[in-house]
């Protein structure tokens, strides 16, 4: 969700810039927009793709400092007036932003009311604020301390001062930011994706810090003005993980690359003997908790039903589920000592983050699931258990989600160990297993896509069903497939249709089945007989052991608690190639952002 990317060097900008945009695109925007400051300055914005950006630049724009915007509206529409950078009243100051100013109505009211406003965003009061601080101050500096100051929210800023092209001032708080350090050129970049092609070197900025970068240099310092040392480091991301290939779409890569994120883990949680392995802290963590209280959004709250289900039949630890945005406005009773395990691909998810910042004000534990190490709830929560999946760059979450559930099941076993608990099976070599199984899977596309064009090429509906853990597959099969192919599904316990849903069901509906669970296979196939006997087309998945004649495809047997790793793969290309065949736009589905950093 919005992404910012800036240079100030000594070569033109511009494409430095386009580059980076391209590369922050999969994080979800509706407009785009670039400043360039030489000897003129020179300002583009298009509502729609960076592509468009590209095509309305001039070929004469030039400027050694720059700094780029995509913008997900949130206050005001998708606009040209709208899209980022947005200049002063006087145009003497430019920036770009990402975040949302909670006192922008405040502000405009105290400081700005003679100042006419070209938007209908909260951040041109940033860059009108800088107008009037400058107006009592000589200093650049000060004015943008004093404006910081005033903020409250979140604020990932880049802001350029016509009168001085030696400077790109920047600012941070609860967004992502990130300072890239080159020879003779300095960048910033809400990912390092962006400007990976410029340099590998980055230093943190955290929140409330300042920074001034010039082109040799970087000043960091915090909002009073006392300055800040802190080393770079490297970013260990490669960039064939950001690149396409020879794949159409990322998401079918991502797709692919399942096996290896799952062996990679398998990697990552053993010790030398080959045994899995957590860290004291996290096993002390998860034997001190008297219950266990999930939080998260999209894709991850469907692998952190999977994850309760895995706790407490392995781990007998009580564990409740919650959608992040629900938890933070309307708490449950708490125990003693309950520990809360945040779940986010991105890290960055403002719902959650709002739960942390609620949790840790009492005390309360914490562990994050996260792929992004660094990322703001890894930094904030107590401890962090690495997915190790690689840059996600489609918007619909798939390797994600199976390296979550991996994670997930090895926590499980681990804490059961922990407590004594003996289990007749070795989670690695059956992640090992599983891992080989979703290469076959991944292997029988053409058929699935045949699948894909036979229930879903016209239809307006889909409704999944599943029992026990294959139900909350189903909800994630749903959520993929709506995200992408914009088709209404929903995932439903599969003796739950009867009761309303049913009514839906018309000659040709799409009811997609899963029957993966030995002891629900005789209840899922009831249920499936009777969504057929009203007019449904079932679509039933089902494993070796449990087959019936008739069943669309037979996924080769893996450990009971494993399933949700192997069922999950063809909904997501029987997704993929739904939307591939209503020529919907697979990696950037409208509206959708792929790192929501606004509640
Ligand atoms: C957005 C994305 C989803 C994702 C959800 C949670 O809605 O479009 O794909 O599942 O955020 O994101 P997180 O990074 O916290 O897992």
């Amino acid at each position: 969700m919005c992404g910012i990317v800036g240079y100030i060097g000594t070569k033109n900008a511009k494409n430095i810039l386009l580059n980076g945009l391209e590369k922050l695109e999969y994080r979800g925007y509706d407009s785009a927009g670039i400043a360039l400051l030489g000897e003129t300055l020179n300002i583009t914005k298009v509502k729609g793709r960076i592509a468009a950006l590209r095509e309305k630049m001039e070929d004469e724009a030039f400027g050694t400092l720059g700094i780029g915007h995509t913008r997900w509206a949130t206050h005001g529409v998708p606009s040209e007036e709208n899209a980022h950078p947005h200049e002063s009243a006087s145009g003497r100051f430019t920036i770009v932003h990402n975040g949302v100013i909670e006192n922008y109505q405040e502000l405009k009211e105290t400081y700005l009311q003679d100042v006419p406003f070209k938007s209908e965003t909260d951040t041109e009061v940033i860059v009108q604020l800088m107008d009037k601080m400058s107006q009592t101050t000589q200093d650049t500096v000060t004015a943008f301390r004093q404006t910081i100051q005033l903020l409250q929210g979140s604020y990932a800023i880049g802001l350029l001062d016509n009168e001085d092209v030696d400077t790109l001032y920047v600012a941070k708080n609860k967004s992502p930011l990130l300072v890239g350090i080159g020879n003779g050129f300095n960048v910033i970049a809400s990912d390092a994706m962006a400007t990976l092609k410029e340099t590998d070197q980055y230093v943190e900025i955290h929140d409330e810090e300042i920074v001034l970068l010039h082109k040799d240099s970087i000043v960091m310092m915090d909002v009073e003005g006392s300055v800040i040392e802190r080393e770079p480091y490297t970013a260990e991301l490669d960039m064939q993980d950001i690149e396409k290939g020879t794949y159409a779409h990322f998401m079918l890569k991502e797709i692919d690359e399942q096996p290896f994120v799952i062996r990679k883990i398998i990697q990552a949680y053993q010790n030398s003997d080959g045994q899995l392995e957590m860290s004291q802290d996290i096993r002390n963590t998860m034997q001190e908790a008297d219950r266990i209280h999930i939080i998260a959004s999209g894709t991850s709250y469907h692998a952190g039903l999977v994850g309760k289900q895995f706790i407490e039949t392995l781990a007998s630890i009580p564990v409740e589920v919650h959608i992040a945005s629900e938890f933070a406005y309307h708490t449950p009773l708490l125990s003693e000592n309950p520990l809360f395990i945040f779940i986010s691909q991105s890290g960055e998810t403002a719902d959650a983050r709002a739960v942390l910042t609620k949790v840790k004000k009492r005390g309360f534990n914490t562990i994050t699931l996260t792929n992004v190490p660094g990322s703001t709830l890894s930094r904030e929560s107590n401890h962090t258990l690495q997915l190790h999946a690689g840059p996600e760059i489609a918007v619909a979450s798939t390797k994600a989600y199976t390296a979550q559930i991996a994670v997930l099941a090895l926590l499980a076993v681990d804490t059961a160990r922990e407590k004594g608990v003996q289990l007749d099976f070795d989670l690695l070599q059956e992640l090992a297993i599983a891992a080989s199984v979703i290469e076959t899977l991944t292997e029988q596309k053409d058929k699935i896509e045949e699948l894909a064009k036979t229930f879903l090429n016209t239809t307006r509906n889909a409704f999944f069903i599943g029992r026990g853990i294959d139900y909350y597959v189903c909800s994630e099969g749903a959520l993929k497939l709506k995200e992408i192919s914009y088709i209404q599904a929903e995932g439903f316990a599969g003796g739950e249709l009867k009761h309303g849903t049913i009514a839906l069901i018309e000659e040709d509906t799409p009811v997609i089945a899963l029957a993966t669970q030995k002891a629900v296979n005789h209840p899922i196939r009831s249920n499936v007989q009777e969504v057929v006997s009203r007019g449904a087309k079932a679509l039933t998945i089902s494993m070796e052991g449990m087959e019936q004649t008739g069943d669309a495809l037979v996924l080769p047997a893996v450990h009971e608690i494993l399933t949700p790793l192997i069922s999950v793969v063809p909904l997501q290309l029987l997704a993929y190639y739904a939307a591939l065949h209503r020529g919907c736009d697979v990696d950037k589905p409208r509206n959708l952002a792929k790192s929501v950093t606004v509640e």
